[in-house]
């Protein structure tokens, strides 16, 4: 081959390896401007959105009663009440705890059934604050039960 025709060949291989290299550079950088810029890519976001996206889960509505109720989980409000929460509510929904309605002894039948079958953790110090709280809020009623008898008019039998 004429050395000239080769040179120009070479040249020619080397530019559209340079413009192939540029190409995927520019790519590159078009899409870190993106991640940049989109608000849905959380590795990029400015400290502060960080900051308002962890607010808002975990301190306004972690905690938060309204009418006596905790509005996350509708525990009524009394002491023990975040105990429960935090114990109580990870395995199922607060509604199992607050649709029951138990003695003390029938909490700690129930927690030791839990531990016992249902892996549930030693509550240690935590227990007597549980328990107290679960029979203070949500101790049997008697308003499930017939009540007693009043001015009834008694008819006699005759034989
Ligand atoms: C480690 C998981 C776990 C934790 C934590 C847990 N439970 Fe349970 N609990 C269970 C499972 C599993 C069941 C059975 C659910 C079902 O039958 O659908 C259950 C059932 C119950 C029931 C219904 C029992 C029945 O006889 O039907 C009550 C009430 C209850 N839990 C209260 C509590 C209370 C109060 C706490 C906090 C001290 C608690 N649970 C924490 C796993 C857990």
């Amino acid at each position: 081959m004429d050395p000239t025709e080769k040179f120009k060949k070479n040249a020619r291989a080397v530019y559209s390896m340079m413009l192939s290299i540029f190409a995927v550079f520019a790519v590159l950088g078009a899409f870190l401007v993106y991640l940049t810029i989109d608000p849905t890519f959380s590795a990029f976001k400015s400290p502060k959105a960080m900051e308002e996206y962890t607010s808002v889960s975990e301190t306004d509505d972690y905690d938060k009663i309204e009418n006596g109720i905790h509005v996350r989980t509708g525990f009524v409000e009394g002491e023990g009440l975040m105990l429960v929460v935090n114990n109580c509510t990870n395995c199922h929904s607060a509604k199992l705890v607050t649709q029951n309605r138990m003695s003390k002894e029938g909490w700690e039948a129930t927690i030791r059934w839990m531990q016992e079958t249902q892996n549930l953790w030693d509550l240690g110090n935590n227990q007597e604050p549980i328990v107290n709280y679960l029979a203070t809020y949500y101790a049997p009623t008697q308003k499930g039960r017939r009540q007693n008898l009043t001015a009834i008019e008694w008819y006699v039998l005759e034989d």
